[in-house]
């Protein structure tokens, strides 16, 4: 078959396609471009191409692990700077640090440790109720702010026996602080070349103090650890003590510190998005918030929520796929090819090149998902339907990544995800703060919606 070129905005010689990317939201502007140029299209910034994927075919081609492998590029090399080889920024199987932790983490995400995590993580899910409670209805809940308190606290307390007691200050915790802000610049680096970012010599310094302080914290809680063993089954004893049954290997103390602060990271930005789209996506519907309460109500009562009872919410589980599908707060991951390679049987790709998997895109192909792709639908996502449409259109749904490069806290996401969502539904009832309000993105590494509000009433007759 003959090549053809891939198409995309034309770009300046230098800057190349800069301009036609908002700094502040570049993935809302990945998918306006990819409504004119199509499912595959590239762009340039600077002289370095990359590559955009953006329909269920294109990503079920990219998801062939004997082709394309996950690329650490950008924000994600920044992060590098602080985590190195951490499970989320290794360079994959070739860093021996990546196997060791991914082996001997494995069975300690795995659904099985999650469920012994529940206790952990209904501790953190009720306080957040007892503050809106105390709050009362007139107070006006700034959604994004505390699914992240209780996200960061959830991961730290089931991670490593810590408590940040974020729901009662108003300021962070220092380390939490300096984890947003090495985030943060770590994103603002990736933007900038080397002469520019000389000129933010205050700005460094800070970035370097900031990651100090992230690994001087995890390795004081390290050495408490060690000075005060328990048989607790979390990360942090998992991580300290667990052998690779490959080589036999233990993670070092710098992998551990790695590892720690890469699950703070990783841990609590993508859930606390998922919460907040979710509430909103439920407030924008009121039919699917009906029969999301409905369910709990029936299923749960009044009792104090199990373990158990998580396994019997078709429907909330089929909410949270619905809003990850909508608003997968990891919003890409960057793919590439192993060698030279031809995508969809005529455009040649380079190996090395960036290839961006546009997930909002993705998620809406209406070969998959129909003419209605744009609605909120959970019912789509019932068990019977969301099988046989990934059966009919693999890869249609891939908000936790692909492959051995998939998101290793899935299972537990999923758990405090519905915990939570359940047991607020099951406490309140919610409404938007503005009824008025439209949806708006706000990106850093992952997305959220912006200036969200909400309000809680205490539902009558429920404890
Ligand atoms: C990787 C999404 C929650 C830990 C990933 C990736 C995605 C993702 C898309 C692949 C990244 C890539 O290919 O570059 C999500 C979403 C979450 C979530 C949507 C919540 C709704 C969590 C939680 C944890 C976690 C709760 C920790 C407990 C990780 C780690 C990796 C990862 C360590 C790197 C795995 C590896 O490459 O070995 N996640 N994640 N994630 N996630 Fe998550």
């Amino acid at each position: 078959m003959e090549h053809a070129t891939i198409p995309g905005p034309p770009g300046l010689p230098l800057l190349g396609n800069l301009s036609d990317i908002d700094a502040e939201n570049p993935i809302q502007s990945l998918c306006t471009l990819t409504t004119k140029y199509g499912p595959l299209w590239r762009f340039r910034i600077g002289s370095a191409e990359r590559v955009v994927v953006a329909s269920q075919a294109l990503m079920d081609e990219v998801c062939d692990e004997e082709r394309f492998s996950k690329i650490v590029a950008a924000s994600l090399e920044q992060v590098r700077n602080g985590v190195h080889g951490g499970l989320f920024t290794a360079y994959g199987p070739q860093e021996k640090e990546w196997g060791i932790a991914h082996r001997v983490l494995l069975p300690q995400l795995g659904p099985l440790s999650i469920r012994s995590m529940f206790p952990e993580m209904q501790d953190i899910a009720s306080q957040l109720v007892m503050k809106w409670a105390r709050h009362g209805s007139d107070h006006t809940i700034q959604v994004v702010d505390d699914f992240t308190r209780l996200t960061l606290d959830t991961i730290a307390l089931c991670a490593m026996d810590y408590r940040f007691n974020s729901y009662y200050y108003q300021k962070m915790h220092p380390f939490v602080d300096a984890m947003a802000d090495f985030l943060k610049v770590s994103g603002d680096r990736a933007r900038r070349d080397a002469i520019t970012q000389m000129f933010y010599r205050a700005e460094s310094q800070k970035y370097w103090e900031d990651i100090e302080l992230l690994r001087k914290t995890s390795l004081e809680v390290i050495n408490t650890r060690r000075e005060n063993p328990t048989d607790k089954k979390d990360l942090l004893n998992g991580m300290l003590n667990g052998v690779d049954p490959k080589t036999g290997e233990k993670m070092t103390d710098d992998s551990v510190i790695d590892n720690m602060i890469t699950f703070l990271i990783a841990g609590h930005e993508t859930t606390s998005g998922l919460l907040s789209f979710t509430f909103y996506y439920l407030l924008k519907s009121p039919s699917a918030y009906e029969k999301a309460q409905a369910e709990v109500d029936e299923k749960i009562g009044k009792d104090s929520i199990t373990v158990d009872h998580l396994t019997k919410l078709p429907y909330l589980n089929a909410v949270l796929r619905e809003s990850l599908r909508l608003s997968p707060t990891a919003p890409s991951v960057g793919l590439t090819a192993k060698e030279d390679t031809v995508l969809d049987g005529k455009y040649p790709v380079k190996a090395g090149t960036p290839i961006v998997a546009l997930f909002p895109m993705i998620h809406r192909d209406p070969l998959a998902y129909g003419e209605d792709a744009e609605d909120f639908r959970p019912e789509r996502m019932l068990d019977e339907e969301f099988d046989r449409r990934n059966k009919e259109f693999p890869n249609c749904w891939k908000p936790f990544g692909n492959g051995m490069r998939a998101c290793i806290g899935r299972p537990f996401a999923w758990q405090e995800a519905l915990l939570v969502l359940a047991i607020l539904l099951q406490n309140f009832n919610f409404t938007m703060d503005d009824a008025s309000y439209q949806l708006k993105i706000k990106q850093t590494l992952t997305i959220k919606p912006k200036d969200f509000y909400m309000r809680a009433h205490l539902r009558n007759g429920v404890s």
